[in-house]
């Protein structure tokens, strides 16, 4: 192929990682030289994707210019000159519509994706990737729950987007930590110590310690209902706790290690894991009193009755406890204490809390009372929130374990597999595919949605390989990858180079083509909403671009061997892709079933 029009660089372009953004410049160009005196830089702005059919559209009153936009459109038009990259401009009301040309789109696209996956100075896929982040350092808090009671699909949630950001993040050039704040203390943890006395035994929570600790937690809780001393006794063995007294710590040091550890293999299963683990029980003293005298100092502090108050009311924030009045510490201020012991510790660039709308007015509070403490970074915390999963239960009753959820997850689709007894028996390990097909279900249907929405988790949907769902997607790349392994006599494919893409013309191979295209900039978006749904929205629209050309852009019985070669790599690339955006979302593609 001859070379192809030389380009202008474009500020906030990167022709090197998306392709596309070559064919953008190509007609933001066009457009500044046909309009002065609009810049290259200022078209490009307002280059969008087209609607169906159409490849980039541009609104011209966005520029407001002087003059018709018939007129303005008229002046595109005339003086446009087709060339490798744009192929044809055409015109409706204050609309520019362009195409780019096929043969070039397809060869600079799949050379891409293929170069940017295989041929790496870090030796990983790196297509769909950016630097926006380069040098800045982001921490990101997820999952967090509680120790002795119960990990609830909110956790899950949290875990689930939080995984997906801190992949984000990364793929976006920023250096991550990500950080598991466990609800390890507080007075509930007196209550629990107490309980254990009467309830523990050292076997079932060796066996569990996670569910173990909560049998604990509500037998105690129950006693404590028909008996006030219990609460008390509890008060003041946290208070012991808190005083550092080691006889107090001891079994509590052991839950805490026990819970982890069971923690730890079941983020491993979801394919989900922390830089560091952390939690209340961390975060230094000596910050919490530093908090306390300096909102004191500021006069923000009022006293009720030995409890230190702070009043917010002003931003429509209420009153907040920060201190009791036995001088034990509470949630709210461990959450200031824990954010300026963390910029200490890590000098971030951003701070990103992944907690459950449910908190969004503590959150607001810890986030307000860091800004009247004046720390220069306090406007570096976000909170990402996220609505109620309504109706996880496990088919018996209610799921308030993760490792019950994951088991159910796996159970329910291997029932499902069973169904269709043909692949069924195909399928060669069909334990380790049902769970993964199953967390891969729960993890769509989780972020398929804008993350505020609550949503009603259904095992119909999550199970069904029909629909936008996780069994669908993980069988759009397993059919994939299982392509190159029913045409081996077609290995090995040519160099990106050698291999005949004008051969590729169909419109559902270039639907793929176009969507391969577009996936730097969907990650892009991604990182601007922080939603995971546009990553899932995309993956779907892939799958369905591949599943319309699967009977018509063959490769099996295609007799042009060359057009065969070409057609088996235009899918192979569309695996890469749909495989990392899966990874991104935290899901092991799976090679087959
Ligand atoms: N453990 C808390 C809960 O389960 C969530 C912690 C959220 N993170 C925080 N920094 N407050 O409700």
């Amino acid at each position: 192929m001859s070379a192809l029009p030389s380009l202008p660089p474009v500020e906030g372009s990167d022709p090197a990682r998306s392709v596309l953004d070559s064919f953008r410049i190509s007609i933001a160009k066009r457009v500044a030289d046909a309009l002065p005196p609009l810049t290259v830089e200022q078209v490009y702005a307002g280059v969008d994707f087209g609607k169906k059919g159409v490849d980039f559209t541009i609104a011209l009153p966005r520029f407001r210019l002087p003059g018709k936009v018939d007129e303005l459109a008229g002046k595109v038009i005339s003086s446009f000159q087709a060339d490798d990259y744009i192929e044809s401009v055409s015109h409706d009301k204050a609309f520019l519509h362009f195409m780019c040309r096929t043969s070039t789109l397809v060869r600079a696209v799949l050379t891409q994706v293929h170069t940017l996956t295989h041929d790496t100075a870090s030796g990983l896929p790196e297509y769909g990737s950016n630097e926006l982040g380069k040098g800045k350092k982001v921490l990101i808090e997820y999952s967090s729950p509680n120790i002795a009671k119960s990990f609830h699909v909110g956790h899950l949630r949290s875990t689930i987007i939080g995984a997906f950001l801190a992949n984000l993040y990364k793929a976006c050039g920023w250096e991550v930590v990500s950080m598991n704040y466990l609800g390890d203390w507080g007075t509930q943890f007196g209550m629990i110590a107490i309980g254990f006395e009467k309830y523990g035994s050292q076997e079932e929570l060796e066996k569990d310690a996670i569910k173990h600790l909560y049998s604990v937690y509500v037998q105690v809780n129950k006693d404590a209902e028909a008996d006030p001393n219990v609460k008390i006794e509890a008060a003041k063995w946290f208070r012991r706790m808190e005083d550092g007294d080691e006889d107090a710590l001891k079994n509590w040091r052991v839950w805490r290690e026990l819970s982890i550890q069971k923690y730890t293999e079941e983020y491993a299963r979801l394919n989900v894991h922390f830089d560091v683990y952390t939690g209340e029980s961390q975060v230094g003293k000596k910050w919490q009193d530093k908090a306390l005298e300096r909102l004191d100092e500021m006069g923000l502090i009022t006293d009720v009755d030995g409890a230190k108050l702070v009043d917010l009311e002003k931003w429509k924030l209420q009153k907040a406890v920060l201190r009791k009045k036995d001088g034990t510490s509470i949630y709210l201020t461990r959450d200031i204490g824990g954010a300026v012991e963390r910029y200490e510790k890590h000098q971030f660039d951003k701070m990103i809390y992944v907690i459950s709308s449910q908190q969004d007015l503590h959150v607001a509070q810890f986030f307000k009372i860091l800004k009247l403490m004046e720390y220069p970074w306090a406007d570096r915390l976000e909170h990402v929130n996220y609505g109620l999963v309504l109706g996880m239960s496990t088919r018996k009753g209610t799921a308030v374990f993760l490792d019950q959820i994951i088991r159910e997850a796996a159970n329910v689709m291997h029932d499902q597999m069973k169904k269709n007894e043909e692949k069924y028996a195909a399928v060669e390990d069909p334990e380790h595919t049902s769970l993964e097909i199953g967390i891969t279900g729960i993890k769509i249907q989780d972020m398929a949605a804008k993350r505020i929405n609550n949503y009603n988790f259904s095992w119909d949907r999550m199970k069904s390989f029909e629909g936008d769902t996780g069994p669908y997607l993980q069988y759009a790349h397993v059919r994939l990858a299982s392509l190159a392994r029913k045409n081996p006599e077609l290995f090995p494919l040519p160099p990106p180079a050698d291999v005949k893409t004008d051969t590729i013309v169909e419109p559902a191979a270039r639907d793929i083509v176009f969507l391969l295209g577009t996936y730097p900039d969907v990650v892009k978006t991604a990182l601007r909403t922080q939603e995971p749904s546009g990553i899932v929205t995309y993956l779907f629209r892939l799958s369905h671009a591949i599943s319309s050309a699967w009977e018509t852009v063959v490769v099996k019985g295609e007799q042009d061997v060359e057009k065969a070669k070409a057609r088996l790599w235009l899918y192979s690339n569309a695996r890469e892709v749909l495989g990392a955006g899966m990874r991104l979302l935290s899901i092991r593609p799976l090679e087959h079933t």
